[in-house]
């Protein structure tokens, strides 16, 4: 059984977005932009916009008098369906305004709740959803709607299933009970799931950020998997999680999880704890940040504050995305020496891909790889202080009785050792891997001494 009417899309809306004189009413951090993005997200088609200043909500229609009049008449004139508020209305205020404006009215909250109902795809997303509607709507349901006459369902009002806003305040905390016990299964089954991971010590890597930064395009990337991702909010809503064996790191369950938005009303950080709680158990969160935003700031400051809100701990790669559009270059950024901070990349153009696994490889695996060493005979000391490393993770010998290790070290490190006890790369490793340490000799190149150069070996990189 379910409360919630199905969508029907397009609802003709004015928006109302106010500024406070009084800086710290919280209302104040509701951003315009986001407002109107939210608003399509719902699929409203937006008629008109009413902004005002004012010095504190007023009781009756949380804006003043000839506020409510100006938004009265542009309804009339406009034939809007619906009026959105860009902050959070009382039960009463709704109701009043419902009475002078006749229309449906909807606060930021049920706004949001209204996206969260489009978006939720999978059985918890769709649990927690009408367990916060129905939370929501409980205080307004008294109501009934009958004011409006046939105006029932659309934005605020759908979700699965249909409408019985009349429905008895009992039969809700029925349906409230039964929807907490559901989710503590789904929870408990989720557990289950986690713990054999990480029995396996398969690392999870988290996909954070704000909403539209592009967190699903990046997924699909990575994970090759069709899933949703559209121009709009909350394209995401539960954390979706796909096991993928990721080139250059090896394997990982990716997150990928719903976005955040400033001022997210704390009842729903609370609804969707769930989403959130993956994020908690990461090895590695990857902050995707829509570096083409000019609340760019603003948005990475919104994300920060719920991660360290709920305690996550995990390590965090900044990944700036949308470079495409702002024309930076794909690199990565170290915080320190050896600790990748920011990584430059376009989910959608493809690019910085490479640097973005290197980095979550450095982060991840320390930045070890896999090396086959062929010491030759006078090689005792280098073959010791492998040992004692205890990096060699095998030994073999090749048909013409050669040693084979393979070792498990940083390329820094390896190079470190090679040029220590004065051997070139190239006559211990095989062709490509001794190419992988290029970098070194590239700087070596320029200024015109060839690496294996016999007459320049004094100042080979690997005997120094
Ligand atoms: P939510 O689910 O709302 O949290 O969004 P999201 O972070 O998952 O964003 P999504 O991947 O849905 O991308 C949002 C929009 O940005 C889509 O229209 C993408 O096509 C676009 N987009 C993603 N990455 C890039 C990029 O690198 N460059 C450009 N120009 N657009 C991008």
């Amino acid at each position: 059984m379910h409360y919630f009417e199905q969508h029907k899309s397009g609802e003709r809306a004015i928006l109302v977005h106010c500024t406070f004189k009084s800086l710290d009413f919280a209302d104040n951090q509701n951003d315009l932009d986001e407002f109107r993005l939210l608003a399509i997200s719902a699929d409203a088609q937006i008629l008109g916009e009413i902004t005002g200043t004012m010095n504190k909500p007023s009781a009756k229609y949380f804006v003043g008098m000839g506020k409510a009049d100006e938004i009265a008449k542009q309804v009339a004139e406009t034939g809007a369906e619906i009026v959105l508020f860009n902050h959070t209305l009382t039960p009463s205020q709704e109701r009043n305004l419902e009475k002078i404006l006749q229309c449906k009215v909807i606060d930021r909250m049920g706004l949001i709740l209204d996206i969260f109902a489009k978006r939720a795809r999978t059985y918890e997303g769709k649990l927690q959803v009408e367990l916060a509607q129905l939370t929501h709507l409980s205080s307004r349901l008294v109501r009934g709607y009958a004011h409006l006459g046939q105006q029932k369902g659309g934005i605020g009002l759908r979700g699965p299933g249909e409408t019985q806003l009349e429905t008895d305040r009992r039969l809700l905390q029925v349906r409230v009970n039964q929807l907490k016990a559901k989710l503590a299964k789904v929870k408990q089954t989720r557990q289950i799931g986690r713990a054999k991971r990480t029995k396996s010590s398969t690392p999870t890597v988290s996909l954070v950020g704000y909403t539209n930064a592009g967190k699903s395009t990046l997924f699909n990337a990575l994970t090759d998997e069709n899933i949703y991702s559209a121009d709009q909010l909350f394209a995401t809503l539960d954390p979706t999680l796909r096991q993928i064996d990721w080139q250059g790191v090896g394997k990982v369950v990716l997150a990928d999880t719903v976005g955040f938005v400033q001022n997210l009303p704390h009842e729903l950080v609370e609804s969707f704890h769930a989403t959130l709680e993956e994020t908690l158990e990461a090895d590695l969160l990857l902050h995707i940040i829509d570096s083409s935003s000019p609340n760019m700031h603003e948005q990475i400051d919104a994300v920060n504050s719920v991660l360290h809100e709920i305690g996550a701990t995990a390590p965090v790669l900044l990944v700036h995305n949308k470079i495409d559009k702002t024309k930076e270059k794909p690199t990565i950024h170290y915080k320190d020496a050896t600790t990748p901070h920011r990584v430059y990349v376009s989910a959608h153009a493809n690019l910085g891909i490479d640097e973005l696994t290197q980095a979550v490889q450095e982060l991840l695996v320390g930045g070890l790889s896999d090396f086959h060493l062929t010491p030759p005979y006078h090689a005792g000391q280098l073959k010791n202080a492998l040992h004692e490393l205890g990096v060699i993770t095998h030994s073999e010998f090749d048909d013409t009785g050669h040693e084979i290790l393979t070792v498990r070290l940083a390329k820094d490190k390896l190079k470190e050792l090679l040029g220590k006890y004065h051997f070139n790369a190239f006559d211990v490793l095989p062709p490509h891997e001794a190419n992988s340490l290029l970098p070194v000799l590239e700087e070596f190149e320029k200024v015109n001494i060839k690496p294996n150069d016999d007459n320049n070996d004094e100042l080979n990189p690997f005997c120094l």
